[in-house]
C-alpha cells in the first residue's frame, strides 16, 4: 500500500506520519508539503530516515507538480491533510485559504480522476457545520447538520468538502471526509490556543484570551483523530462524511486555568483581548456514526490529555522555541499588540 499524506509535515499530518509508519511499517508513505510557516521538519525528524518513508516538498496546488508526482508513484491512498489552517490568519488574509484549501483540493482531485485512486480522504473540520448556541447543550453536530460557515477559513473548507463530494456523485472518484472537532496533542503550532498559552505561561508572559473566554470547543487527542482516518481510509465507507470528536468540551477559559494550574503559574497572567470577529460559540460533535460503524472512540479524554501535552511542551522547548524566535515574533507583534 503506497500512501500519500499531503501537509505531513504540519501538526496532525506530522502526527499521523508517525503513527502510520509505526503501525504498517510494510506501507510507503509519501509526505507531500509546500513547507509554509506551519511546515516543519523537525516534526519529520523521527522519521525521515525510515525507508518506507519519503519526503516531497511541494504545493498541493502545482498541477503539473500533482501529476507527476501521481504518474510516476502510482499511490493507492490520498489523505490530504495539506491546508491553510489559522482563523485569524483567514481574516487578515483570506486570499491564501482559498488557493490552499479550494483550489489545491481541486487538483488532486483531478489527479485522482486522471490516474485512478483506491481512496481519496479528505481532512475536513467541524468548522464546516459553523456553530452552536451556548445555551442550547442539548445540540450537537450530526453528519446531516447543514453546512453554514462563519470564518473565510471554514468557508473554504467547506467549499472543498463540496468539491470531494461532487468528484465523488459526478466522476465516481472513491472518496471518504473526516469533520473532526479541535486537536490538541505534540507538535501543534504555537500560534493556537493550547500551544500558545502553554509558550505564553512558561515564559510569563500574559495569556490572551478573546472577549470573556465562554466559547467552547470540543478537544480531541491528535493520536485519536489519526486512528479514526485510519479507520475510515481502510474500512469507512466509499462517498461517505464521518464526523469525529465528542464529548470533551471545555470553556477556552478552563482551557487556560488548567494550563496554568498544572504549570503552577497564576491566574494574574490571563489578560482578556478583543474577540475574534465572527467568533464561533460553540462547537460540539455527534460520533455515533463512526461509532456504530467503525467501532471508533476517543481513548484519550481531555484531564489526561492536556497532561501529556504539556509534558511534550516541557521536554520538546527546543521545538517550539525555534518556532517562537523567528518569523513569529512579528506574527505575534500583529495580532497581539494593542489588542
Ligand atoms: P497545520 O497548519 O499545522 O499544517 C498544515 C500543513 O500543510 C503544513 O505542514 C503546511 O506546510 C502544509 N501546507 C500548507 N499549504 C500547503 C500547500 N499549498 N501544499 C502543500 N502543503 C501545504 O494544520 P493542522 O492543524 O495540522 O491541520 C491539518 C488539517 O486538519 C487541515 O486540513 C485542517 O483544516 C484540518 N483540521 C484541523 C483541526 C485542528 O484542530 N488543528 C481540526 C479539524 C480539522
Ligand atoms: P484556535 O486554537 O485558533 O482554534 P479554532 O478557532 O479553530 O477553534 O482557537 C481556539 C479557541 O481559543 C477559539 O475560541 C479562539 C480562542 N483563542 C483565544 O482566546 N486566544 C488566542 O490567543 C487564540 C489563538 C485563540
Amino acid at each position: 500500500m503506497k500512501i500519500i499524506v499531503t501537509g505531513g509535515a504540519g501538526f496532525i499530518g506530522g502526527n499521523f506520519v508517525h503513527y502510520m509508519t509505526n503501525k504498517y511499517p510494510d506501507y510507503k508513505i509519501i509526505c507531500l508539503d509546500a513547507l509554509t510557516y506551519a511546515g516543519n521538519m523537525e516534526t519529520l525528524e523521527p522519521v525521515i530516515n525510515k525507508p518506507s518513508f519519503k519526503f516531497i516538498k511541494g504545493d498541493i496546488a502545482d498541477r503539473e507538480l500533482i501529476y507527476k508526482l501521481f504518474e510516476e508513484e502510482k499511490p493507492d491512498v490520498i489523505v490530504n491533510f495539506a491546508a491553510e489552517s489559522h482563523v485569524d490568519r483567514s481574516i487578515t488574509n483570506p486570499d491564501i485559504f482559498l488557493r490552499t484549501n479550494i483550489i489545491g483540493t481541486s487538483v488532486l482531485l483531478d489527479a485522482c480522476r486522471k490516474y485512478g485512486i483506491k481512496r481519496y480522504h479528505q481532512v475536513s473540520t467541524d468548522e464546516v457545520y459553523g456553530d452552536l448556541p451556548l445555551d442550547r447543550t442539548d445540540l450537537f453536530f450530526t453528519e446531516e447538520t447543514p453546512i453554514h460557515t462563519s470564518s473565510p477559513y471554514s468557508a473554504s473548507k467547506a467549499s472543498a468538502d463540496l468539491l470531494v463530494q461532487a468528484y465523488y456523485r459526478t466522476f465516481k472518484v472513491p472518496v471518504t471526509i473526516s469533520r473532526c472537532s479541535n486537536n490538541y496533542g505534540p507538535y501543534h503550532f504555537p500560534e493556537k490556543l493550547i500551544p500558545l498559552m502553554i509558550a505564553n505561561a512558561l515564559n510569563d508572559k500574559e495569556l490572551p484570551v478573546y472577549g470573556k473566554g465562554e466559547n467552547v470547543r470540543d478537544w480531541l487527542y491528535v493520536e485519536d483523530h489519526c486512528i479514526a482516518i485510519d479507520l475510515i481510509i481502510h474500512k469507512g465507507r466509499v462517498g461517505e462524511v464521518y464526523n469525529i470528536g465528542g464529548h470533551n468540551e471545555r470553556t477556552n477559559l478552563e482551557v487556560v486555568k488548567t494550563i496554568l494550574k498544572e504549570l503552577g503559574k497564576s491566574e494574574s497572567l490571563i489578560k482578556y483581548v478583543t474577540d475574534r470577529p465572527g467568533h464561533d460559540m460553540r462547537y460540539a460533535i455527534d460520533p455515533t456514526k463512526i461509532h456504530n460503524e467503525l467501532g471508533w472512540e476517543p481513548k484519550t479524554l481531555f484531564d489526561e490529555g492536556i497532561k501529556k501535552t504539556i509534558k511534550w511542551y516541557l521536554e520538546n522547548k527546543k521545538w517550539w522555541e525555534n518556532i517562537i524566535s523567528g518569523e513569529y515574533q512579528n506574527y505575534y507583534e500583529k495580532m497581539y499588540a494593542n489588542r
